[in-house]
């Protein structure tokens, strides 16, 4: 497992994640080195670079879109181009990203000057959001993690092109609470709940990183692992839903809203 750094994280943060790292025999990567990486230069020359669609249009994000032939292969011919190698969740949008994405810049005071972690970026959009309505300064920085190195390749693409910079974190830390509550104060959960095991996981962890004093912000399209017994288990509070606008709604069929939920929270105090 590889991890990837801006140069402006804070020096606590670059300090914590060399110990994990030494302790995993892990490999640090500078993110100058990353920028013009074979990844990044692919991601950009396989994608389109979409704006002003879908909740957040003022994010522009490269995508894989339904004019690309790649959007009409199967799966398996899709992986035989080099950055579609495993699934290409990062040239997706999700719709529970975009509606924790408008979420976050329609509610800048639950990010600003805040320590926050966009948990499976994929592209990026969360962190982004996050950075746009002013998280991290005071030499912290929003960071966002995925087990994708592509994603955090077009995370990184896409931060650029949108005037913000992040720090990339590379890996599965879904079992890592201490480390997530030592070095965030917000973690940012857009659509991981479509499989069982993955959603029980991050749930299980959300509960965890509240009970130690963070904030766990998540956005779902209604996805059938959320249930009303789930939601209730995990104690989801709906903050927010939007209606998804028609061309969301037509790639993602019967999922018409994105809802926004606070874990463990009656109500989002300032
Ligand atoms: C459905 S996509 C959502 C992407 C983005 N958050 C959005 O809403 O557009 C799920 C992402 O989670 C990543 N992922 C899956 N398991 C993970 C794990 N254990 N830790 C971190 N990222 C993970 C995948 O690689 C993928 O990029």
């Amino acid at each position: 497992m590889g991890m990837l750094l801006h140069p402006t994280a804070s020096r606590h943060v670059r300090r914590t994640l060399s110990n994990v790292l030494m302790s995993r025999r892990e490999r640090l990567v500078s993110s100058s080195d990353f920028k013009n990486s074979y990844l990044v230069k692919n991601v950009e020359k396989e994608t389109t670079f979409v704006k002003g669609v879908g909740l957040t249009p003022d994010i522009g994000l490269h995508l894989m879109t339904p004019d690309m032939s790649i959007w009409h292969k199967k799966a398996e011919m899709s992986r035989s181009t080099s950055i579609f190698q495993e699934d290409p969740y990062w040239a997706i949008y999700w719709p529970g990203g975009q509606a924790l994405a408008r979420y976050v810049l329609d509610n800048p005071y639950l990010v600003a000057g805040k320590r926050i972690l966009d948990l499976g970026c994929g592209s990026g959009a969360c962190a982004i959001a996050a950075a746009v309505a002013g998280a991290g300064g005071a030499g912290n920085s929003v960071t966002a993690n995925d087990v994708d190195p592509v994603a955090l390749a077009a995370a990184a693409l896409n931060a650029s092109n949108n005037g913000v910079e992040i720090t990339l974190l590379e890996g599965d830390f879904l079992g890592h609470v201490d480390f997530l509550s030592a070095n965030f104060d917000v973690m940012l959960v857009g659509d991981l709940c479509f499989d069982q095991d993955l959603a029980r996981r991050v749930l299980s962890l959300g509960s965890e990183f509240v009970s130690r004093g963070g904030r766990v912000l998540l956005g779902d399209p209604g996805r059938w692992v959320l249930n009303s017994e789930t939601k209730d288990e995990n104690r989801l509070k709906c903050v927010a839903k939007y209606e998804l606008p028609t061309e969301v709604v037509s790639q993602n069929s019967g999922l018409v809203n994105g809802m926004v939920y606070a874990v463990g929270e009656s109500e989002i105090k300032i």
